[in-house]
């Protein structure tokens, strides 16, 4: 039983690392053999819109684009269960996030009136979320609305609804004082992630826990 978990951040070591990595203990913990890969270490592009994937010519769910994700996409096939893990930017998915997404999902995807997708299993999944605003902000600025299309096609594709996790509030710097951030206040931002970390670590392993779960049902 295979679990792989995708870092749509560029940083290596930020809040969407931490928590995805934290799911994998969770999966880990209960049985699971996991993979992490972090999107930006890839050389890669989106979907090009060649259409090899839809032809009816040959095999239906292979990207034929060839760079350092190709070996990536075989992998996702064939794990049991999948974690995307992205901040927020602009209120979207990272474009790293966004490009991988598109390959993934549009190569196992057929414009087909019976079957949806290729993948021929269900396949759980869950979206960690991480981004400087407030719960409030969010629902403010409609970010649950901007992305809740992949949400949609991951259901479609994958076979069910992912699990998702909002990491709020987060802390972008180290040092505040470093920086011209006099939007936020670090006081407060400290304040709550000291109550929110831990409580989005813990919901972080349970999700990965719950992810073998759902393969096994
Ligand atoms: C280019 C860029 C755009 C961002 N846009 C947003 C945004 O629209 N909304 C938001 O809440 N946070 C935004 N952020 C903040 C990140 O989402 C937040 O710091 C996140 O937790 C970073 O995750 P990481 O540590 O895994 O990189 C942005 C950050 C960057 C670098």
């Amino acid at each position: 039983m295979k679990i792989m978990a995708f870092n749509g951040s560029p940083r290596r070591n930020g809040n969407t690392a931490k928590l995805l990595k934290e799911a994998l203990r969770g999966a880990a913990a209960s049985g699971a053999d996991t993979e992490y890969v972090d999107l930006y270490s890839l050389n890669y592009k989106g979907c090009i819109s060649c259409f090899y994937c839809k032809r009816k010519d040959k095999d239906h769910g292979t990207c034929i684009v060839k760079d350092d994700l190709s070996p990536f996409l075989t992998k996702a096939k064939e794990a049991d269960a999948l974690l995307f893990g992205s901040p927020i930017y602009f209120m979207s998915l990272t474009s790293g996030m966004h490009a991988f997404l598109e390959r993934l999902f549009f190569s196992n995807y057929i414009y087909s009136a019976e079957i949806p997708s290729v993948f021929g299993k269900k396949i759980p999944s869950a979206f960690i979320y991480t981004m400087n605003v407030t719960e409030e902000q969010a629902k403010e600025y409609h970010l649950p609305q901007n992305i809740a299309a992949q949400e949609d096609f991951a259901d479609r594709i994958l076979g069910i609804p992912p699990k998702t996790l909002w990491a709020y509030d987060t802390l972008q710097f180290n040092d505040y004082s470093k920086y011209e951030s006099s939007v936020f206040s670090e006081s407060d931002k400290k304040a709550y992630q000291e109550k929110a970390g831990p409580i989005c670590l813990k919901e972080a392993y349970e999700i990965g826990q719950s992810l073998v779960q759902d393969t096994t049902k």
